[in-house]
């Protein structure tokens, strides 16, 4: 059912906390909106799930987040765009905006031409990155990085532990090694680390968090639908998690920097139960 309301909420969802580093610039850039906003938690992270898992997830939380009424769907996590942005867009009849690590103003901004994009392994071996790679990628040399615990880390709110910081540098000081004077977020957990790997990257590496060209592309496609909110109120927040509540609520406060309610994701909508915890 297409949902022609401009009044309607918008839906955001992710692995876990990571998107809500998207839901901030969407925000930003939508004050007036509403947002409902689910962190798949329960089953955090995707990016060592098989892509059949990621996409039930995908698809499951874009059926419950459709039962919502929303007028757009957001997926707020590279890994599950990878994964399963083609399946969404085919079933469900609403605009679905999604993540693109962001590597082509990365090709284009270099001046050592060495470019390092930080993601899970699952977003660096799909085909859809494989052609971004091979549409700009050409002269410039892009360093491919996984960085496998750091999403776990966000997920702990552990944003700047010396465990959180050896593990970036780990992670970074290589790509700065060989040279790199760009770092890519392709992760939306990542820019909850920015200040650490600022700190290790130094003043004149550039780090690139493509969130705010999302919440302009969706402001973009809402206006182009004739459905932004007329309303001049602020928007109302959302939250579920399939993960456990209490953690949710503290870590998502966090992360948001108030004190919120979050729900629990309703039971049918989490099918693979078991597979993730
Ligand atoms: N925030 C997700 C992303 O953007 C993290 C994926 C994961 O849970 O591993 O890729």
């Amino acid at each position: 059912m297409l949902v022609t309301n401009p009044e309607s909420p918008i839906g955001v969802f992710d692995s876990g906390v990571g998107g809500l580093s998207v839901l901030r610039e969407i925000r930003r850039e939508l004050p007036s909106e509403h947002l409902l906003y689910v962190a798949d938690s329960g089953y955090a992270p995707y990016g060592d799930k098989s892509d059949e898992i990621i996409e039930k997830r995908a698809v499951a939380i874009t059926h419950f987040l459709v039962g919502q009424s929303p007028k757009a769907i957001v997926v707020a996590c590279n890994t599950a765009t990878g994964v399963a942005v083609e399946t969404l867009r085919r079933q469900f009849s609403l605009p679905v905006v999604a993540m693109e690590p962001a590597v082509k103003p990365a090709a284009r901004q270099t001046k050592s031409a060495v470019v390092g994009v930080l993601a899970t392994s699952q977003t660096l071996s799909g085909s859809k990155f494989s052609r971004l790679l091979a549409a700009y990628g050409a002269d410039v040399r892009i360093l491919l990085q996984p960085c496998p615990g750091l999403v776990e880390q966000v997920e702990k709110g552990d944003l700047s532990s010396q465990e959180t910081r050896s593990l970036v540098e780990q992670y970074v000081v290589p790509l700065l090694d060989k040279g790199a004077d760009t770092l890519v977020l392709g992760c939306t957990h990542y820019p909850f680390l920015s200040p650490v790997i600022r700190a290790i990257a130094g003043p004149s590496v550039a780090i690139i968090d493509p969130s705010a060209a999302v919440a302009r592309e969706l402001r973009r496609r809402l206006q182009m639908g004739g459905l932004l909110s007329q309303d001049t109120q602020p928007g109302t927040e959302r939250f579920w998690t399939s993960g456990p509540l209490a953690t949710a609520e503290a870590l998502i406060g966090q992360l948001w920097g108030r004190s919120l309610d979050v729900q629990a994701l309703p039971s049918p909508f989490c099918l693979e139960q078991g597979l993730a915890r």
